[in-house]
């Protein structure tokens, strides 16, 4: 009898698994719509900003173990931002990512790949623990965020008051 009930168990599981395996392939095939695009890409910008100003405590704190390892997330992130941005991706008011981007992709490319490799070698003077030429590389790294926002962000529309 028990037998019988974990044989259900085991049919009950591969059914559920292979409705399960169903649906998030689905989930996978359909392509992104315009908005979560934006999301995702507003999103990773924000946890980029996020780990940006995480360095600044942890640097103050004298953490090099994990500020290097967030310098390292930084720069996955970074890597990502082209494959975020396919064309015509720009969506809603907030959207600030400028159409010039998919005029000059290879430019944008190179950017983020530059800004990635600033963010490892912050990570690699972490390790070292040497915090004066290590603020040196964090400064560095921000100004390899910059030389992308000029060309490529909207500046911030101000509020109406
Ligand atoms: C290769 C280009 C590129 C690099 C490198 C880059 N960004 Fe961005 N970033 C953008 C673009 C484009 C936008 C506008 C995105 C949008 O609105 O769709 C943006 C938007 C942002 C935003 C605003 C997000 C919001 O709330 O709408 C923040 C914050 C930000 N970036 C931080 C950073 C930081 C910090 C770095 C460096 C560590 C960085 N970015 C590196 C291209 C880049």
């Amino acid at each position: 009898m028990p037998i019988r009930i974990t044989s259900y168990g085991i049919i009950a599981g591969a059914i559920a698994l292979f409705m399960f395996s169903g649906v998030s392939k689905a989930g996978r095939d359909k392509p992104e719509s315009p908005e979560e695009i934006q999301k995702n890409r507003t999103l990773t910008m924000k946890t980029i900003d996020k780990a940006m100003r995480r360095i600044r405590v942890l640097a103050s704190k004298g953490q090099w173990n994990q500020l290097a390892a967030t310098a390292k997330d930084i720069s996955g992130l970074i890597t990502r931002i082209p494959e975020l941005s396919p064309e015509g991706s720009g969506f809603g008011e907030k959207s600030r990512i400028k159409p010039e981007v998919w005029l000059n992709f290879s430019e944008y490319e190179e950017l983020s790949i530059k800004s990635s490799f600033a963010a490892l070698n912050l990570a690699k003077l972490a390790e070292g623990g040497d915090s004066g030429v290590m603020m040196r590389s964090f400064v560095d790294l921000a100004k390899t965020c910059r030389a992308c926002h000029k060309p490529f962000r909207k500046k911030k529309k101000k509020r109406r008051k």
